[in-house]
């Protein structure tokens, strides 16, 4: 349901300038209406730029409208320092990451920007020892099982001039194997925790939208102190094995892909400095 209330409404046209659907009509010397409100993507716009609380929409109760605390916001300059100083720290260490900062970065994700405000941005957080143990074994067996076909000298002969880079990476895994074997998780930077972001598979902005909510998510971890990596390489041995079987292993719903993985944990030293880019 929406509803403009003509009694507070200013007509001030601010809700007509923001809705990206065209639906509020306001108009001189006319009542204020709404048309076509089907298309309503529920973006809320309108509700945060009423100045007199005329505009009202189901989907927004009042305890779900907030007044912004300008006084709190980060500078310009402090919200640069953070991005400059943002790194993906590989120091991870076995402390457990507190639950409010792990509810921080999970709300940081949502309140990105997802297309035609669909949404769609399933967040999976598995702090599961067993589960990162599967994922990390699952991970480092797909890649030793290509590294070893690779390896047969005749697809060697073939393969290695046009995937040399590839073929470079063979000693890594192979030191990668061995810290597994020696009870390290080396590919998933011996994260705690694991947030996976998926969509349905046919959805078309999956990538763009798991990625905003990943990039919204990793400056909340920085700014908590919590180290964030992008997973990778977890993320191209899950693509190459297929989405019904690394949607099993990551434990995302069925029919989901997963689009980005972050490794989270606390770590060990904090950076002094930042180079630049
Ligand atoms: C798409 C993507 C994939 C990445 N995959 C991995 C990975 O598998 N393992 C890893 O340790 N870092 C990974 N990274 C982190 C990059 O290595 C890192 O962002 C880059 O070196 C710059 O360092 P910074 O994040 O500290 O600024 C990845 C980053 C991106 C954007």
């Amino acid at each position: 349901m929406i509803n403009i209330n003509t009694s507070l409404c200013s007509k001030c046209g601010r809700c007509q300038r923001v809705c990206p659907a065209f639906i509020p009509v306001i108009k001189k010397g006319e009542e204020p209406r709404l048309r076509n409100i089907e298309v309503c993507i529920s973006c809320g716009h309108c509700i945060d730029v009423c100045h007199t609380g005329a505009y009202e929409h189901s989907a927004f109760p009042k305890e779900k409208i907030h007044l912004v605390k300008r006084d709190i916001l980060p500078s310009p300059e402090s919200v640069m320092e953070l991005i400059r100083s943002r790194r993906s720290n590989r120091t991870i260490t076995a402390t457990p990451i507190p639950q409010k900062s792990l509810d921080m970065i999970l709300e940081a994700a949502r309140y990105a920007p997802t297309a035609e405000n669909s949404q769609q941005v399933n967040l999976h957080l598995i702090t599961d020892d067993v589960m990162l143990y599967n994922i990390e074994k699952a991970n480092l067996r797909f890649f030793m099982r290509l590294a070893r076909f690779m390896s047969l000298p005749p697809i060697k002969w073939v393969l290695k001039p046009w995937l040399r880079k590839l073929y470079d990476e063979i000693p890594t895994l192979l030191t990668m194997n061995k810290e597994f074997k020696q009870g390290l998780r080396p590919s998933i930077c011996n994260s705690t925790a694991l947030l996976v972001f998926s969509t349905p598979k046919g959805y078309a902005f999956g990538s763009q939208d798991c990625n905003l909510a990943y990039q919204n998510a990793s400056l909340m971890a920085e700014a908590l102190g919590v180290s964030q990596i992008y997973m990778g390489f977890v993320q191209t041995a899950m693509f190459m094995m297929g989405t019904t079987r690394a949607s099993k292993i990551l434990g995302i719903p069925k029919g989901h892909k997963a689009f980005a993985i972050m490794g989270l944990g606390i770590p060990a030293i904090r950076y002094r400095k930042y180079t630049e880019r």
